[in-house]
């Protein structure tokens, strides 16, 4: 069977959405100056914190939308839809728990966290907690398992345009 219904325009613009916020993040992880002890939240640094926070804003979004709207129906083999469950949930959980950490990383810095430069959020752990400290490092490295279930992610979707040609990757165009 060829599906062909989409995802409605809500869960496509949070899903684009996301996907870009996601890509700007990735680069200001990696090129924005180490972070040390005495390091101030400017530049490039800032702009990590500001678009991690609205990327998070767009993640309880769409979670929300996600519990309380149904998916497209996808017909599709039962040992594809046991993985792509898994890495979907994968996903959503490290787009959630990854900036948390960010968070509670910055909070024990002492750093104030905004939404959008307009909105203050409350810290998440005391300035100096050693706690708050580790959770950096848990940061730097789950930012990378979230990093390899996104290529997971891309491949799963490459596979439904170009192999199966099943048009269930295009349930979510964003056109
Ligand atoms: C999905 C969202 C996020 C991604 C993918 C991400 C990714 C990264 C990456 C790749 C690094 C560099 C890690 C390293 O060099 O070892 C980093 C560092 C950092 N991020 Fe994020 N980040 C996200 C959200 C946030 C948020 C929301 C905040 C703060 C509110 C934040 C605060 C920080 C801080 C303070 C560091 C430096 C950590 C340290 O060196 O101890 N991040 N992030």
């Amino acid at each position: 069977m060829q599906t062909t219904e989409k995802y409605d325009r809500v869960a496509r613009f949070l899903h684009w959405l996301i996907v870009l916020l996601v890509c700007a993040q990735f680069v200001l992880g990696w090129t924005m100056p180490d972070v040390h002890r005495d390091t101030r939240p400017v530049g490039l640094i800032s702009a990590h914190i500001v678009v991690g926070t609205a990327l998070l804003a767009a993640m309880l979004c769409r979670l929300a939308w996600r519990l309380t709207h149904r998916p497209p129906p996808a017909d599709i083999s039962r040992l594809l839809r046991i993985v792509s469950s898994l890495t979907q949930f994968a996903l959503y959980a490290l787009l959630l728990i990854v900036p948390l950490l960010g968070w509670i990383n910055a909070s024990s810095r002492g750093w104030a966290v905004t939404l959008l430069y307009a909105i203050p959020l409350p810290g998440l752990s005391p300035a100096g907690s050693t706690f708050g400290h580790e959770m950096g490092d848990v940061h730097g490295v789950l930012a990378w398992a979230l990093f390899a279930f996104i290529c997971l992610h891309i491949v799963g979707a490459m596979m439904h345009f170009f192999v199966f040609r099943d048009r269930i990757a295009q349930r979510m165009a964003p056109w």
